[in-house]
């Protein structure tokens, strides 16, 4: 499913981000990565659906080999992921409708399909009743659900997160990975990085630990295990 071998990063500025990761995620799997700030975390799963490059290495995500990936097919192959962010990324004009219909809009289903579907999904993060609404009239956990409806309306195999719960109390928090939860149980690979030690120790799943650019950890249902 997602398959990196010895794979670096380093930064047009230097800074050697990642350096060395050689790692096999399975279809179905939900992972967490861990790590102190700056270690790499959100550079290991930006290689994931080509946000950024690897210096050194390859990497393979849904039998598609990344480095021989053309730009021109970067569209295509990432409908078949879904990018869930701390902050959101809701388009602050158009509604929760809209935010969501857009990202079938791109790749050109049938209006009455795009409906249909967003609705469905709209439903299973349990804001239906709020489809009209913009971003501004929702809290940070209702904005981040859309967001996450906006990731799997498409279907896609995989959902990475970076840090989905950085911006939300504790309670909103659990809200999210019960949706996160759920949308593994239906058979979608979730990628998380997090600093949410709660959620990490509580919801035991596979833990992968990051630190200067190297995996240091990598359990089937680890601990957080840091003191930060
Ligand atoms: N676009 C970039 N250009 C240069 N350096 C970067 C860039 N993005 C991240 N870095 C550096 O790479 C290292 C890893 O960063 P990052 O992957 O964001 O870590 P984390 O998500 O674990 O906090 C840090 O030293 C950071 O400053
Ligand atoms: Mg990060």
């Amino acid at each position: 499913m997602i398959e990196m071998s010895e794979v670096s990063k380093i930064y047009p500025n230097g800074v050697s981000a990642i350096n060395g990761i050689t790692v096999k995620i399975n279809k179905g799997e939900f992972v967490y990565v861990v790590g102190p700030s700056g270690a790499g975390k959100s550079t290991f799963i930006k290689m994931m659906y080509r946000e950024e490059k690897p210096t050194t290495g390859s990497i393979t995500v849904n039998g598609i080999q990344l480095s021989k990936l053309r730009n021109t097919k970067v569209p295509l192959f990432r409908r078949n992921l879904g990018v869930v962010f701390q902050d959101f990324k809701l388009l602050p004009t158009l509604t929760v409708f809209e935010n969501v219909a857009f990202a079938m809009e791109v790749v050109e289903e049938h209006p009455k399909d795009i409906k249909k579907r967003v609705m469905e999904v709209l439903d299973l993060v349990g804001l239906k009743h709020k489809a009209r609404m913009v971003p501004t009239e929702l809290s940070g956990g209702e904005q981040q659900r859309v967001s996450i409806a906006r990731s799997i309306v498409n279907s896609p195999q995989v959902v990475i997160a970076d840090e989905p719960t950085g911006n939300l109390d504790p309670e909103t928090s659990w809200e999210i990975m019960n949706i996160l939860e759920e949308i593994n149980n239906r058979g979608t690979t979730i990628v998380m990085a997090t600093h949410n030690r709660d959620i990490v120790n509580n919801l035991k799943r596979r833990v992968i630990a990051i630190d200067n650019g190297r995996i240091v950890r990598d359990e089937q249902r680890g601990e957080y295990g840091y003191e930060y």
